[in-house]
């Protein structure tokens, strides 16, 4: 099993603090959901699937940290809940689809007890978080076929358990390949500026014993061309209908780079990250962040300090330079607009 990321313990949200890592693995006990919130905001829980686990499960806080007169005095609360933490971060639609979901739960629990809806959403909470983990087992079993023995699979930012409520997205298929008994090698970009790879992917991987090298976000182009890249697997924040990924800011140019060396570029998915209610990647929001994060490294400046600088935390790659897009429903390939929605349905 894969590190645990977050889970529902003794009517509190406990989450890894992902700040720390890798030099200290420290759990903090969330007891309000405003502080869940801003864990949220902070990235001190990260990756798309993670980040709606995280706010269903701080929903459930919410609607239980206080006492409620009745099913509307609490539904009204709930609502105020979701709103705070749809307000956290833009990007990553996991966060509205588990929004969405409670909101439907809360809906069709009209009439029932106070003390019936709280457990529920309790028990919701709990629900999408190990719905996940077997969902990124079923990735993973997709997508191990395009992994061989002795393959070197170049990823990008953190598509782990830590982004998940375990196993990852990517990180599923190459466990699985390892599982299958192939021998695999990965190249993990460190991905400037929250360094996400070189934090959290090349240390959980080093947990789970699966050969990573960390490599510079600069360096990828070139291993790409040297051949010494079979191919990519990286995550997604939201895939619109058409298949344009979005996902961490650098992805975009590992596509370009791995499309121009004829690599096969795949997007491992949970089908909770696409959204067909866009049409295309120009209509994601991406989140920009505070230009501190890239004139600093952990508050160690590496620029003059009055420097203006820009922070996009996210691109979006263009559905023509993926290979294929790996959910738990199957395997879409192009032409995506035909591909992807019947995998979605399924769900
Ligand atoms: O800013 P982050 O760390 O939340 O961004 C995370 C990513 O971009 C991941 O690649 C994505 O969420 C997929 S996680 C399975």
């Amino acid at each position: 099993m894969s590190v645990q990321t977050i889970e529902w313990r003794d009517g509190a949200v406990v989450m890894l603090d992902q700040l720390r890592l890798p030099h200290e693995v420290v759990y903090q006990t969330y007891r309000d959901y405003r502080d869940v919130a801003d864990a949220i905001r902070r990235m001190v829980i990260r990756g798309a699937p993670a980040i709606g686990i995280a706010a269903a499960m701080g929903i459930a806080l919410g609607a239980s940290q206080k006492e409620f007169g009745s099913y509307a005095d609490l539904a009204k609360e709930v609502h105020v809940i979701c709103e705070a933490m749809a307000k956290t971060r833009p990007t990553a639609v996991n966060l509205f689809w588990a929004i969405d979901r409670v909101k439907a739960l809360l809906a069709s629990l009209e009439g029932e007890s106070v003390v019936t809806v709280q457990e529920r959403l309790i028990q919701e909470g709990k629900t999408i978080l190990e719905e996940d983990i077997a969902i990124n087992r079923r990735i993973g079993e997709h997508g191990a076929q395009f992994v061989k023995d002795g393959d070197t699979i170049l990823t990008h930012c953190n598509a782990g358990a830590l982004a998940t409520g375990g196993w990852g997205t990517a990180t599923a298929v190459m466990r699985v390949a390892q599982e299958q008994g192939k021998k695999i090698h990965v190249l993990a970009d460190e991905t400037r500026p929250y360094l996400q790879g070189a934090r959290l992917t090349v240390w959980e991987l080093m947990q789970d014993n699966i050969s990573v090298d960390l490599i510079t976000d600069n360096m990828a182009g070139h291993f790409i061309k040297q051949g010494e890249v079979d191919l990519c697997i990286v995550g997604t924040d939201r895939t619109a209908a058409n298949g344009d990924v979005a996902n961490k800011i650098g992805t975009y140019m590992v596509a370009l780079a791995a499309h121009a060396n004829d690599v096969p570029f795949y997007v491992a998915a949970p089908t909770s990250s696409v959204d067909l209610s866009l049409a295309s990647g120009d209509q994601i929001p991406i989140e920009e962040r505070s230009a501190h994060e890239v004139i600093h490294i952990r508050d160690q400046g590496i620029a003059p300090a009055n420097a203006s600088a820009r922070h996009a935390a996210f691109d979006v790659t263009p559905a023509r330079y993926v290979t294929a897009i790996i959910t738990e429903n199957g395997v879409a390939s192009p032409p995506y607009p035909f591909t992807l929605a019947p995998l979605v349905r399924k769900s």
